[in-house]
């Protein structure tokens, strides 16, 4: 984050299963949006407050309960617009109030700051992350030297493998991944960081992904996740 940035991002690490929760803070209009307000609202409206900001947009990567449990929290004190993808708004269900439902390639605007919309399909039908600028918030799409899980419902591995292979063959290199959860051994890296040491970017094969994917990485890699080499991330004949 550079000092002409118009935009700054806060993180936050909360909960038990070590999810990060971002407050992005335009710089100009003293406007933010938290990504997937979970786990102890008191810190991130502290957080809000000791910056100077308004939280006026809620941005959502998926809707699984350890991204949301703070969504009303944050709605009893800020009258703030939910965002999430038109996919992952019908794979959820729920009854929350009149949320500004997405597509992929929509752009959220926050003050002098903007936000790109990415619909990441995978871990579930709807995933989303959020680009600002050389930025891109990931949730559980792309961890650090990781990836989302795709054996719970509505995830889905070879929807996984495309989402991941399009993420490194699009976005510039120097992109900064900012992850839904501190897995590993660095909260954050560079797309050209993760193209080199994470396991989920080295596949061509897709069935290959996939068998590492849903049957073999549990078994044999724990966090704090690290660098894998190329070629080493499950025996041939796996
Ligand atoms: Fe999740």
């Amino acid at each position: 984050m550079t000092a002409e940035s118009p935009t700054a991002i806060h993180a936050l690490e909360l909960g038990p299963m070590e999810n990060f929760v971002y407050l992005v803070e335009d710089r100009a209009s003293g406007r933010a949006a938290v990504v997937d307000p979970a786990w102890d609202v008191p810190a991130i409206l502290e957080l809000a407050d000791e910056h100077g900001v308004r939280i006026t947009d809620i941005l959502l990567t998926h809707s699984h309960h350890d991204h949301i449990n703070g969504i009303e929290g944050v709605l009893a004190r800020h009258d703030a617009r939910l965002h999430l993808l038109k996919d992952e708004a019908e794979f959820w269900g729920s009854h929350l109030d009149l949320p500004t439902l997405h597509h992929g390639g929509d752009r959220i605007r926050l003050g002098d700051t903007d936000i790109e919309v990415l619909h990441t399909p995978g871990h579930t039908p709807g995933s989303a992350c959020y680009k600002v600028g050389e930025r891109l918030i990931t949730g559980d799409t792309l961890f650090v030297f990781g990836c989302g899980r795709c054996d719970l419902p509505g995830g889905d591995p070879e929807q996984m493998f495309v989402t991941l292979k399009d993420m490194a063959a699009r976005l510039p290199r120097d992109t900064l991944i900012l992850p839904g959860h501190n897995y590993a051994v660095k909260p954050a890296s560079t797309l050209d960081e993760q193209i080199e040491g994470n396991p989920f970017l080295h596949f061509d094969d897709r069935d290959r992904f996939v068998e590492y994917r849903m049957h073999y990485h549990d078994r044999h890699r724990d966090s704090p996740y690290g660098p894998v080499c190329r070629g080493h991330e499950m025996p041939a004949g796996q």
